[in-house]
């Protein structure tokens, strides 16, 4: 899908963010390799810490469907450019490492990064696998 769409479609998921403690929305939209497209919003709880962010609504809502790849990842928020957390960064090595994360104002007006430039030298599922431990 177009950046212009997707980035209509994050905006549109903004408007259901449930913020009733911060009243700071963020909208997302991730698309997978197939062209499934999902959608997600930030979610307070009174007891703060359970608080999910839009993007990993967005990306557990395509992996609990069976998309466990990711090629797009749009952020919006209610600052100028909302940068994805630590936390969704994370999330995002592992189902989308080589997505592109695109971080938006508006349909005219986004960024397109990696999650290299986000969150270089991550540790992920390669890591588990090549522990030192195995060639004891
Ligand atoms: N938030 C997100 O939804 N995504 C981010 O990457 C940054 C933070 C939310 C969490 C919380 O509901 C509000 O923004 C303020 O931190």
């Amino acid at each position: 899908m177009e950046n212009k769409d997707l980035i209509k479609k994050a905006l549109k998921a903004k408007e259901m963010a449930y913020v009733p403690y911060s009243n700071f929305h963020v909208g997302a939209a991730v698309e997978t390799d197939d062209g499934s497209i999902f959608t997600g919003c930030n979610i307070e709880n009174a007891s703060y810490s359970p608080t999910i962010c839009a993007e990993r609504i967005a990306i557990f809502k395509a992996v609990s469907e069976g998309k466990t790849r990711i090629k797009k990842i749009i952020v919006v928020g209610d600052s100028d450019m909302t940068f994805p957390c630590g936390v969704c960064r994370q999330v995002i090595r592992e189902f989308a490492r080589d997505a592109e994360v695109i971080v938006a104002n508006s349909t005219d007006e986004y960024k397109v990064y990696s999650l290299e430039d986000l969150l270089p030298h991550s540790f992920g599922p390669e890591d588990l696998k090549r522990s030192k431990k195995d060639s004891d």
